[in-house]
């Protein structure tokens, strides 16, 4: 009989890391806790009728295809309507720059799986996603963050990063940058900084791992150009979802790259899950043949823009003297920065008794640091829920100032 199996598991599974998020959401399912912990979309976004019409359609026309294995890289025919869709940006993505990935979490493993090495380095944002910190830490990635603030990573010290490595002969395997809406905070990259950012790419010839699952989620200011629609050099990829856009159900999402990498993505994909599920890309495929996505992210646009607006009234009416907090113009999230005493790790158990939930700062950072933020998403919670649970959290807060 095996009496430890962990001496059986490879150094990789043993370095991966239990998802704060994924745990905590067992917690926040009870029904009189109010939750701005998960990064759910609002089940009042989806698409139902539609789906289902569709779906019928679907089975009844495609039966045979649909319920079949497909392609690794996707359905012809959903790779197509995609990069139409992508092409709204840059007019040049064309389908064999399109690999469909079982949500971008599968996308940050392919690329994690193809470019790391234990110990290589990957620059990320501070505080950073934490599926990106994840799957990057399970293939053994040493992680470098780089500050920023409400305009993205700040390029000042991310030169001086790739300038000091560059010294030691270490040229980091990608840099990841969440530009739009970021979550954990809100923040934006500027137009400014996301020509900088191309520019050091460029010098130091380095890849760009681009994930904006938050893009056509603005609600507010105007649009700033995606990285790799400024790219001149084929040097970023892009992953994008239809997780908040339509639904996370689905698990339907894309990387974009440039098609001489795309050929060892594929064979990292083959083994994982041979095809992305055929079904819901025809389905998806359908949905954006009618033209029906502007729409619908009109639609969520109202919802989450308001949504956003009484959070932040909340927080404005509610919160004590010294607490701060992101105004983000689109996204799923803000991010509250407590007084330096407080920290959000020891008032966890609190607000959980007070039936309020978060997300700890520090889960989002490679460092450890962050111990005095938190997460809160607006997507979820109704918006009387968003009222009631910031008047919890402010005076949980004030109880421990
Ligand atoms: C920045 C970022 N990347 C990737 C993902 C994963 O999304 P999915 O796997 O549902 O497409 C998320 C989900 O919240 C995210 O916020």
């Amino acid at each position: 009989m095996i009496k430890d199996i962990t001496a059986f598991f490879s150094k990789n599974a043993l370095n991966m890391k239990r998802s704060e998020i994924r745990e905590l959401l067992k917690v926040t399912r009870r029904p009189d806790m109010i939750s701005f912990a998960g990064g759910f979309p609002s089940p009042e976004t989806f698409p139902v009728k539609e789906m289902e019409e569709i779906s019928c359609q679907v089975l009844r026309e495609k039966g045979a295809l649909a319920l079949q294995y497909g392609p690794t890289e996707g359905e012809p025919a959903f790779r197509e309507e995609l990069a139409k869709w992508i092409n709204r940006e840059k007019a040049t993505i064309k389908p064999e720059n399109v690999l469909i990935t079982a949500g971008s979490q599968q996308g940050l493993d392919i690329i994690s799986k193809i470019f790391l090495d234990p110990k290589d380095i990957v620059i990320v944002e501070l505080p950073s996603y934490i599926g990106g910190l994840q799957a990057f830490s399970a293939y053994r990635a040493k992680m470098i963050g780089v500050p920023q603030d409400f305009g993205g990573m700040k390029m000042d010290l991310l030169e001086k990063v790739l300038e000091k490595l560059a010294k030691k002969n270490r040229k980091p395997k990608f840099i990841y940058v969440v530009p739009d809406f970021q979550n954990p905070s809100g923040a934006t990259m500027s137009l400014e900084r996301r020509k900088k950012l191309l520019e050091l790419a460029y010098q130091y010839e380095i890849p760009i791992l681009e994930d904006s699952p938050y893009r056509d989620l603005r609600y507010a200011g105007e649009n700033v150009p995606a990285i790799y629609s400024l790219d001149t050099q084929n040097q970023v990829m892009v992953l994008g979802t239809f997780s908040k856009i339509l639904g996370p159900g689905l698990r339907l999402a894309w990387i974009v790259a440039p098609a001489e990498w795309m050929d060892r993505m594929v064979v990292a994909k083959q083994s994982m899950d041979l095809c992305s599920p055929t079904y819901t890309q025809l389905i998806v495929a359908e949905y954006l043949r009618r033209g029906l996505l502007s729409e619908q992210i009109e639609k969520i646009r109202k919802i989450y823009g308001r949504k956003l607006e009484v959070m932040l009234e909340a927080l404005e009416r509610y919160m004590p003297k010294g607490v701060e907090w992101s105004k983000p113009e689109g996204g799923l999230f803000l991010w509250v920065t407590l007084p330096k005493r407080l920290s959000a790790n020891d008032l966890f158990p609190k607000a959980i008794e007070n039936k309020v939930a978060y997300v700890v700062g520090s889960a989002f950072h490679c460092n450890g640091r962050g111990q005095n933020a938190m997460r809160l998403n607006f997507s979820f919670p109704t918006e009387q829920q968003i009222d009631e649970g910031i008047q919890r959290l402010a005076k949980m807060i004030k109880e421990n100032l």
